[in-house]
């Protein structure tokens, strides 16, 4: 059996779970590493016994046998990147957010349409059993209309560093890096509906908290450098309108003064609702009388078993033409709302989309 040949672009944190993955699957072949910190590089490399390392990606996509890559840049990457990694004719699986705006987005869409390749937006949390068991409640009709969601994902001391507190290559703060996540996973559960209007709000309080002695954060950046940049928000909120007048209220924070961490998702529907925070409950009206349901099987927000599943969906994409359960057209439409987001932030109005 050919192998799949698969190039890992940007080998910090997160690249440990591709990589991971990609070693589980026996029709993949881990074939080449590529990043611009050189110490980074050589570490991975010897830690996954990678032989074949560039620090240029334009480099590594010279090889012809190159079938497909990983993009786990920092945000700012992912755009030309993804786009020189189509135009050599690879298959990508971009990270999310899939760009720093909406505009990139397009050309990286457009790109993978004129080459004829794949782009997978890294929409992890569509491949969780929660994401799953959720949508089997939601396509059987359990909720009824879905007219109202919620979406949180809020850290108390959560700046992960690194280049994630630097706009001009993270392309903002919690509402970039933690709201693509969350409003996805909403939006994706209750039927993918076109956003026609957003109002939103950012807050630049906190920063990273500079002076506080912490043991440990939810998530780290690998990346190391010597001046701190804070320059993003440290606390986002917006309410989303879609086209099937439902609406979606958002909220995520890196830094917040709350008790503590805290990301669920919530429905409200006509017929039940749901929390997800990371337990299922739901809650309807059963013979007239209010009740509320768990399952048995709980689930758990927990990140095992996400990436492995992307990763084998992305690979059954290429090799059995699997259809993409996470295109690039659903990034493209966030980073629509995300833009939105900023804009009406940054003007105090709400910003209407075509
Ligand atoms: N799906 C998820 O749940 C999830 C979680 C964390 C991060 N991410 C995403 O993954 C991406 C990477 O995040 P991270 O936490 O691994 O960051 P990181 O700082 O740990 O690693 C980023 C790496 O990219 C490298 N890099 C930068 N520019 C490059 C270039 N031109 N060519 C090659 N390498 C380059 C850096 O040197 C660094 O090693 C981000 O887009 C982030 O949003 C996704």
């Amino acid at each position: 059996m050919n192998k799949l040949k698969v190039g890992i672009i940007g080998t910090g944190s997160i690249s440990n779970e591709h990589i991971q993955a990609y070693l589980k699957n026996p029709r993949v072949e881990l074939y080449a590493f590529c990043d611009i910190n050189p110490d980074q590089l050589a570490m991975m490399a010897e830690k996954y016994g990678v032989t074949r390392t560039f620090t240029d990606y334009n480099e590594m996509l010279a090889l012809p046998e190159l079938d497909a890559v990983s993009v786990c840049t920092w945000n700012s990457v992912h755009a030309p990147a993804t786009i020189a990694a189509l135009n050599a004719g690879k298959n990508v699986l971009c990270e999310k957010p899939m760009a720093l705006n909406a505009e990139q987005a397009r050309q990286m869409k457009e790109a993978a349409d004129k080459n004829g390749k794949l782009l997978m937006i890294g929409f992890v949390r569509r491949y969780g059993n929660d994401c799953k068991i959720m949508e089997d409640f939601v396509n059987s009709g359990y909720f009824g209309e879905i007219y109202y969601s919620k979406a949180t994902y809020l850290r108390r001391n959560g700046n992960p560093g690194g280049w994630f507190g630097d706009k001009s290559r993270s392309g903002g703060g919690p509402l970039i890096d933690l709201g693509v996540h969350v409003i996805d996973l909403t939006r994706y559960l209750m039927g993918k509906p076109r956003p026609v209007s957003v109002y939103g709000a950012t807050f630049q309080k906190l920063l990273n908290r500079p002076n506080i002695i912490s043991d440990g954060k939810a998530y780290t950046s690998s990346t190391r450098e010597e001046k701190v940049i804070c320059d993003v928000e440290d606390l986002a909120t917006a309410m989303i309108r879609y086209d099937n007048g439902s609406v979606l209220h958002f909220e995520a924070s890196f830094s917040l003064n709350i008790k503590k961490d805290e990301g669920k998702i919530e429905f409200f529907g006509t017929k039940g609702g749901a929390k997800l925070d990371p337990d299922l409950e739901m809650y309807s009206e059963i013979n007239n009388y209010m009740a509320d349901v768990k399952l048995t099987n709980e689930t758990s927000l927990s990140f095992d078993g996400l990436f492995a599943a992307e990763i084998n969906h992305y690979v059954d994409c290429i090799l059995d033409g699997v259809p993409c359960k996470s295109p690039a057209e659903d990034g493209i439409t966030l980073m629509e709302i995300l833009d939105a987001a900023y804009e009406s932030a940054r003007t105090g109005h709400e910003v209407i989309l075509s």
